[in-house]
């Protein structure tokens, strides 16, 4: 073999080794199809920060939910140490998340609840303090997490939009970590922390991997 071919030749190599690299990483990037059956309408992630405004608009949200038991909707986005929530009941009065309660029923979860009332949003970070009553974390001497929220009401329902810490760290506050947890769902048709919900649900869901 002379000079001119051996070169030929190790030019060949190198473009194939090439062609194979980029294959390669177009197989990594491809996005993951959602798995099926999981209770999920969207599970595209983004790193855009959702406006909080009182309005879902379509894809401001990373993932969205529609429970089917209370027809709530849930969305939200993972951004840094934040979760951004959005939250909608087709009911006028209080509407709220729960995370993770111990039990029986919603004692020892975290809930973020509010209502809007005319045209103004209230929210408080509470707990789960007995199976079947709740309040503010504030007084039990924690600080609330609720970092910003906003809300709006219409024919359609009630929204509440809010963003709070993954790990806000109080002895009643739940962390959001990887791995699936209990999410409780509820509202009710009067503007106040005490009236018995209409609907109320669990789901159970992985916050970070919603399709698994
Ligand atoms: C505002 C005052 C509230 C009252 C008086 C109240 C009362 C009760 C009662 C008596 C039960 C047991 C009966 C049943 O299963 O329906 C219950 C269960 C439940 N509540 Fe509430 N609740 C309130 C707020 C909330 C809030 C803010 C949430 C948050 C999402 C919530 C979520 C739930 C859920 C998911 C269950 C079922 C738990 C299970 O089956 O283990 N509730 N509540």
């Amino acid at each position: 073999m002379n000079k001119g071919t051996v070169s030929i030749a190790f030019l060949l190599v190198g473009l194939l080794g090439g062609l194979v690299l980029v294959a390669d990483l177009w197989v990594k990037n491809a996005p993951e199809p959602p798995a099926a059956g999981a209770p999920i309408s969207s599970t595209s992630t983004t790193s855009l920060l959702p406006t909080l405004n009182g309005v879902i608009a379509a894809g401001e949200y990373a993932h969205s939910l529609h429970d089917k038991a209370t027809g709530m909707d849930l969305s939200w986005s993972i951004v840094g140490k934040k979760i951004y929530f959005g939250l909608h009941s087709p009911g006028k009065g209080w509407l709220a998340l729960g995370l993770a309660p111990e039990g029986p029923a919603m004692k020892g979860a975290e809930i973020m609840m509010g209502f809007v009332k005319k045209g103004q949003a209230y929210m408080q970070d509470e707990f789960g303090n007995t199976p079947y009553t709740h309040e503010p974390v504030t007084k039990a001497g924690e600080t609330a997490d609720l970092i910003k929220f906003a809300g709006a009401e219409d024919a359609q329902g009630t929204t509440l939009e809010f963003a709070r810490l993954l790990n806000p760290g109080g002895k009643d506050q739940k962390s959001i970590v990887p791995g699936v947890m209990t999410i409780m769902l509820a509202y009710a048709d009067k503007d106040d922390w005490t009236t018995y919900h209409r609907q109320r649900s669990e789901v159970k869901l992985d916050l970070f991997a919603p399709g698994k």
